[in-house]
C-alpha cells in the first residue's frame, strides 16, 4: 500500500497508545479512519483529536474478543465507507504471572484478546481487503512473539500465536493470488500504558511490574512506533521489528537458537522481581 489518500484503515485499540498514535497518523496521511476500543474515555479523546485534525473517522466501542461484535462491527464499517482497506489488528493486553501461579482465567483472558482478537478482526474484514483490490492486515505481535521470558507464559503463548496465524495468512494470500498484503508487528518495549493496564498473578505488586517497565525496559516512543509500522505497510513488509531492542534480540535469537532460553534463566530472574505467593494446587487457580 504506497499511499494511504482515500484509504479506509481500522484500527482496534484506538484508545491508546500505538493505536491512537497510528491512527492519526494515518489520517494525517489522507485516510478515512475507522477507531474502536473497549475504554470508552480513552476512544473519545483519539476520536476527539482526529477530528481536530480534519479526519473522517468512525468511531465505535469494541471488545475485540467478543467474536459476533467484531463479526457485526466489519460489516458496519464496509457499510459506512463503501469500503476496507487496512485492518491494523492492534488492540491487547498484557499479564505478568509464573506458569505455577497463573490462574487458568488469566490465560484465557490474555488468549482471548490478544489472540482470538486478531483471529476475530482478520477473518472479520477480509472478505472486505480482498474486495478492495489493495488490502493489508496488520498484526501486531511482540518482541515476546520472538523470544520468551519467564513470568510471561500467557503473553508469549498468544504473541506467539499471533506471529503462526499471520504467517501462515500472508503465504495463504500469495498463493491464492488475493490483493491482500500481510505484515506482522512485533515491537520491543515501547513507551504506551501497556504496562500500567496490565494484570499480574497474585503474589506479583503491579506497580512494581509496570515501573521496572516504564523505567527500564520502554525505550521507544509511541509516536516513533507508529511511523516505524506505517513505513513497513507502505513497504509490504511481511515482518517488521520496532525499536533497536527487538532488532538486537531477534538477531541473537536467531544466530543462538534455543540458547537463548539456558542465557534468559540465568539472568532474567537478578532483573524480574519474584512473586510472594505461596504455590498452590492447580485446581485453587480455577
Ligand atoms: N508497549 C509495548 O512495549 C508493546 C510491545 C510489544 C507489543 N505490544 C502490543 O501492541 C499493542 C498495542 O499496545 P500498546 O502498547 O499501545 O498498549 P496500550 O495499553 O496503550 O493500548 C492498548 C489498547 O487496547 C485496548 N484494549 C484492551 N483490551 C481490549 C479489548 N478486549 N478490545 C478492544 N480494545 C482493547 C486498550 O483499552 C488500549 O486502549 C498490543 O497488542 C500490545 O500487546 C506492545
Amino acid at each position: 500500500m504506497k499511499n494511504f489518500k482515500g484509504k479506509v484503515a481500522v484500527v482496534t485499540g484506538a484508545g491508546s497508545g500505538m493505536g491512537r498514535d497510528l491512527a492519526l497518523q494515518l489520517a494525517g496521511k489522507g485516510a478515512l479512519v475507522a477507531i474502536s476500543d473497549v475504554n470508552p474515555a480513552g476512544l473519545e479523546e483519539t476520536e476527539r483529536l482526529l477530528k481536530s485534525k480534519g479526519a473522517q473517522v468512525h468511531s465505535q466501542l469494541l471488545n475485540v474478543a467478543e467474536r459476533e461484535a467484531v463479526l457485526e462491527y466489519a460489516d458496519t464499517v464496509a457499510e459506512h465507507f463503501g469500503k476496507v482497506n487496512l485492518v491494523i489488528n492492534n488492540a491487547g493486553i498484557a499479564h505478568h504471572g509464573e506458569v505455577e501461579i497463573t490462574e487458568f482465567k488469566q490465560y484465557e483472558r490474555v488468549m482471548d484478546i490478544d489472540y482470538w482478537g486478531v483471529v476475530n478482526g482478520t477473518k472479520a474484514f477480509l472478505p472486505y481487503l480482498i474486495a478492495s483490490g489493495d488490502g493489508h492486515v496488520v498484526n501486531t505481535s511482540s518482541l515476546f512473539g520472538i523470544l520468551a521470558m519467564p513470568g510471561q507464559s500467557a503473553y508469549n503463548a498468544a504473541k506467539f500465536a499471533v506471529r503462526g496465524f499471520t504467517e501462515s495468512l500472508y503465504q495463504e494470500m500469495k498463493i491464492a493470488g488475493h490483493p491482500v498484503q500481510v505484515t506482522c508487528v512485533h515491537p520491543g518495549g515501547i513507551k504506551t500504558a501497556i504496562a500500567r493496564n496490565a494484570t499480574v498473578s497474585d503474589g506479583h505488586d503491579q506497580r512494581t511490574t509496570a515501573e521496572l517497565f516504564d523505567k527500564k525496559l520502554a525505550r521507544t516512543t509511541s509516536a516513533r512506533a507508529a511511523e516505524i509500522i506505517i513505513s513497513a505497510i507502505e513497504k509490504n513488509r511481511p515482518r517488521v521489528l520496532v525499536g533497536a531492542d527487538a532488532k538486537v534480540i531477534d538477531l541473537l535469537v536467531r544466530a543462538g537458537g534455543s540458547m537463548y532460553e539456558v542465557v534468559i534463566a540465568k539472568f532474567a530472574g537478578r532483573l524480574a522481581p519474584k512473586p510472594e505467593t505461596v504455590i498452590q494446587h492447580p485446581s485453587e487457580l480455577l
